[in-house]
Formats: C-alpha cells, sequence, structure tokens
C-alpha cells in the first residue's frame, strides 16, 4: 500500500532512512563493521576486485569502486555486466567477483556471475532478495534488507547497496588493516549518521516541487560531480530519463571542457553537485566554465555558490558520503516531481519492466 503517498516512488525515497538502519543493523559495531554471512578469509589469495552489475546497481558499483580502494586498499573496477559478457576478459583467481543486483534475477548479471564461478574465482553477490537465482548461485551473499521494491525506478535499493558496499569497504579494509583507527572511527561515525541523512526535510521537497515547474521544459540536463558524485550524477541522470523521459547525461565534471560544455545555453540544465568535504573548488571552477556560457545552472550543496541560477541547500556535514545520500534525495524528489508534473506514471514508466530477465 502507498500510505498515502502519491506513488510507490515516492513512499520508497521516504522509506530509505528506514531501510538503512534495518541494513546496518548488527553489522556496524564499535571498532569495524562485520557480516554473518562473510568472514575474513574471504579476503585469502585475493588482490583484486571486479564488480559487475546493470543501471543503477552499476551506479552503485562504481561509487563502491572509490571506497574500495581509497578505504579497503584493493585495486577495483567496474563493468557493465551486458558489456563483460562478451569481450572475453581475463578472469585470475586473486579477483574477488561482486555482482550487484536489487532483484538477483537480471540476465546479463546473471550470466557474469556463472562465468567468473566456472572460471574458479570466488564470488559474492550484493542482492535485496533472498533465494533469488544470484543468492543460490554466488558463494557468499549480502543481503540489502531493502523491503519489496514497487517503483520501477530504483531508489531504496540504491541507497542500501550503497550503505552495504561502504560496510564491506569498512569490513575489508579492517581484515587488511588498511586505514588507522582514527580514520575508522570517522567512517563509522559518519556510517551511523545516514539514517538522518536520508530524512527527508519539507523544505528540501518543497524545492525540488517548486523547481520542477520550470525544469520540465528543460531541453536538455547534466548532471555534474567528481568523485562519488559522478556515479551519483549518472544515477540522477538514469532517474530523470526513466520516469520523465526528459533528455539527460550524468558527466564527470571535469569532462565538460573536453566536449560536451559545446552544449551550453540558457536551455540546457546543469544540476552541479558541489560537495563540501570533497573536491569542492575543483567542481566550482567546471560549474563556472559552464555559467560563462550561459548554461542555467542548480547547485546542491551545503554551500551558497553565488553563480547559480537555482539553489538547492543541503544540511552541512563533515563526511562526504553524507553530503552524497542527501543529494541523492534530491535528484530522487526533482525527477519525481518532473514526471508528476508531466502527468507519467512515476510508477511504470513507458518501455520498462522491474527486472530484466531478458538480454
Ligand atoms: C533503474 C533500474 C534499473 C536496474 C537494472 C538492474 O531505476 O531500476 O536500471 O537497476 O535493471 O536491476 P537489478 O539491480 O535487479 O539487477
Amino acid at each position: 500500500q502507498k500510505d498515502g503517498f502519491r506513488f510507490f516512488m515516492e513512499k520508497e525515497i521516504y522509506e530509505q532512512s528506514d531501510v538503512v538502519s534495518d541494513c546496518m543493523l548488527e553489522r556496524v559495531k564499535d571498532e569495524t563493521t562485520s557480516f554473518d554471512e562473510i568472514n575474513d578469509s574471504i579476503l585469502d589469495g585475493i588482490n583484486e576486485i571486479k564488480i559487475c552489475a546493470c543501471g543503477t546497481s552499476y551506479h552503485a558499483g562504481i561509487t563502491s569502486s572509490y571506497l574500495f580502494e581509497r578505504l579497503s586498499k584493493i585495486k577495483c573496477n567496474v563493468e557493465i555486466a551486458s558489456e563483460f559478457r562478451y569481450k572475453q576478459p581475463l578472469l585470475t583467481k586473486d579477483t574477488l567477483f561482486i555482482v550487484i543486483s536489487q532483484s538477483g534475477e537480471t540476465a546479463d548479471t546473471l550470466e557474469v556471475l556463472k562465468m567468473a564461478k566456472k572460471a574458479g574465482l570466488k564470488t559474492l553477490v550484493i542482492c535485496n532478495v533472498d533465494n533469488s537465482s544470484m543468492t543460490r548461485l554466488a558463494h557468499y551473499s549480502i543481503l540489502t534488507r531493502a523491503g519489496i521494491e514497487k517503483g520501477v525506478a530504483s531508489t531504496k535499493a540504491f541507497s542500501t547497496q550503497t550503505v552495504t558496499l561502504w560496510m564491506l569497504a569498512l569490513y575489508f579494509a579492517n581484515v587488511k588493516k588498511s586505514i588507522s583507527n582514527e580514520v575508522m572511527q570517522k567512517e563509522l561515525t559518519a556510517l551511523r549518521e545516514v539514517p538522518n541523512a536520508l530524512k527527508i526535510e519539507d523544505k528540501i521537497h518543497e524545492k525540488t516541487r517548486r523547481l520542477s515547474k520550470r525544469y520540465l521544459h528543460g531541453h536538455g540536463f547534466f548532471f555534474i560531480g567528481r568523485d562519488v558524485f559522478y556515479p551519483l550524477a549518472l544515477e540522477g541522470a538514469l532517474k530523470l530519463k526513466e520516469i520523465s523521459y526528459l533528455h539527460a547525461e550524468g558527466y564527470p565534471a571535469g569532462e565538460m571542457k573536453h566536449g560536451p560544455i559545446a552544449l551550453a545555453d540558457p536551455e540546457l540544465f546543469t544540476i552541479a553537485l558541489m560537495p563540501q568535504n570533497l573536491l569542492y573548488d575543483k567542481v566550482k571552477s567546471n560549474v563556472e566554465e559552464l555559467s560563462a556560457r550561459d548554461s542555467t545552472i542548480c547547485s546542491i550543496s551545503s554551500l551558497d555558490f553565488e553563480l547559480s541560477d537555482d539553489f538547492v541547500k543541503i544540511q552541512e556535514t563533515n563526511h562526504y558520503m553524507l553530503e552524497f545520500f542527501e543529494m541523492l534525495v534530491v535528484v530522487q524528489l526533482l525527477s519525481m516531481e518532473i514526471s508528476i508534473r508531466l502527468g507519467n506514471d512515476v510508477d511504470m514508466p513507458r518501455n520498462l519492466a522491474k527486472s530484466v530477465t531478458v538480454e
């Protein structure tokens, strides 16, 4: 049931704070993170992590690759499952093979999991559905505990995947002793604050509602960010495309000058993800370049930015991952409000199915 919300997607956006708390239950300890589903031997003989997934789950994968390298100090790369399948990839046994899937049934992701298992690699699935094809197949499964997701556009599945992968990066960091106790404590403190970061203030929702009035006329959208805010930009653009049918691209902020900036004009809306705690000045200079070329800028940040045409102010925090989750909610709500104003069926967008079990 929708519990008074207009759409399941809206309900699921609002549920994120609670489901992320469930996801962290018994997994965030005083000194580290831990999972009943795995033990330290999972890293025996492992020098590398390979992640494969599709769509939104792929975005969670890219986000985590920054965390696995930065915190666990393990080389990590991420690929789209449908690409990986046919490239005749080199699979080596020192690789931990991770697949991410809300449903556990996506055909391409399932196939790469089979390939990796057949090649003798250790496999782990991050999944929302117990007893799905992937959890039955992989050596290890970690469940994201998001509950049933009904909206075709994934929301709470993504936030729980991202938090699970962050906890996993810290678990690996503890096994490998790759970060100091001080850094570990800072990470754990931030992790415990994620449910708060996902609580939605009325004024934030209201702001996205107001922006949607003009933004539904946009000819094109760029979501830009750096580091983990780059996959968040991809995710924001995907949400907008899926349910509003408006053209949107997610881009690394530093890449705009290598081509896409040629598109800049007042009808091009740039949604700039500007975290105070990570590379703020670098993103700022990229946004200044776009503003100088007359793109309409909507910044999402805890800091005022004088060149913005529109501004969504998030709460100040002391960790970039908390800013990540605050901004996630903003981009989800913005797409939903635009879609509602356009009269679309938010929960059942055209041409899409919840689970893609064909290639
Ligand atoms: C987007 C969305 C899709 C899925 C993708 C993978 O909102 O829901 O992009 O993320 O089809 O699905 P799972 O995670 O079930 O493998």
